[in-house]
């Protein structure tokens, strides 16, 4: 079996994506395991995780760097964050979701996938969570957002400009069908990317998220300084 390294963390092996995992013996969402040379590697479901899809659709850019510091909207119960915190190593995911009901789950991942710290907060009101940020200097090297809200874009900018490092990084996963259901997605992607653009966002890439979700795109921004 030959493994392909992709990304710092992240391999491919044949047709399918692995982390390093950082809690050997456990698994997040059911994922599939492989022990190769004594090492185990989380398979990363497409299907489970938008970044994942990315990855399958080419993504080119990966600016998670080991020891650094992520800003994570809707982490819901941490499928994608884990997968990340697996190839970063080290540094801190804060893991901003306004459900309570997926904090149980979230709280027991975080115990082995220590990177990763849950912070129960509404991301359209980023004072909520600003003393976490203050504790690595107030601000952060990437921001990953995939909240499913109308105003999705509108929380990104908001937070870029308060935590995000000129020339830092943001994932956004956009969902035609949340922002507004009558219109064509590719329109709503459009819209949405002249938002991006003029709030000072350069997009390197734009990534269809198809088969693995319908009518989403991934945004890989970096942000303006
Ligand atoms: C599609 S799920 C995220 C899945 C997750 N990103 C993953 O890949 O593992 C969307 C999440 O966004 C959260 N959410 C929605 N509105 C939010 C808000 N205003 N602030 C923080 N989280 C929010 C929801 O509670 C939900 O858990």
């Amino acid at each position: 079996m030959k493994l392909e390294r992709i990304f710092p963390g992240v391999w491919r092996l044949e047709d399918k994506i692995l982390t390093k995992s950082l809690a050997p013996g456990k698994k997040v969402y059911g994922e599939k395991v492989i022990k190769i040379d004594g090492v185990e590697y989380r398979v990363w479901n497409p299907y489970r995780s938008k970044l994942g899809a990315a990855i399958k659709n080419g993504l080119k850019h990966w600016f998670f760097r080991r020891d650094g510091t992520v800003l994570y909207l809707g982490v819901a119960e941490g499928t994608t964050a884990s997968h990340i915190a697996d190839a970063m190593e080290e540094g801190v995911i804060f893991g901003v979701d306004v459900a309570p009901r997926v904090m149980p789950k979230l709280l027991k991942v975080s115990e082995d996938w220590n990177l990763i710290l849950p912070i129960l907060a509404d991301a359209n009101k980023p004072e909520e969570y600003r003393e976490y940020i203050e504790a690595v200097g107030g601000k952060v090297d990437v921001i990953y957002e995939d909240v499913a809200h109308p105003d999705q874009t509108k929380i990104l900018i908001k937070n870029a400009e308060e935590y995000l490092k000129p020339g830092g990084h943001a994932y956004y996963a956009v969902k035609a069908r949340s922002i507004d259901v009558t219109k064509d997605p590719k329109v709503v992607f459009k819209e949405e990317k002249k938002k991006l653009e003029d709030a000072g966002f350069e997009v390197l890439q734009e990534i269809d998220l198809e088969p693995y979700e319908k009518d989403h795109v991934m945004f890989v921004l970096r942000w303006k300084g």
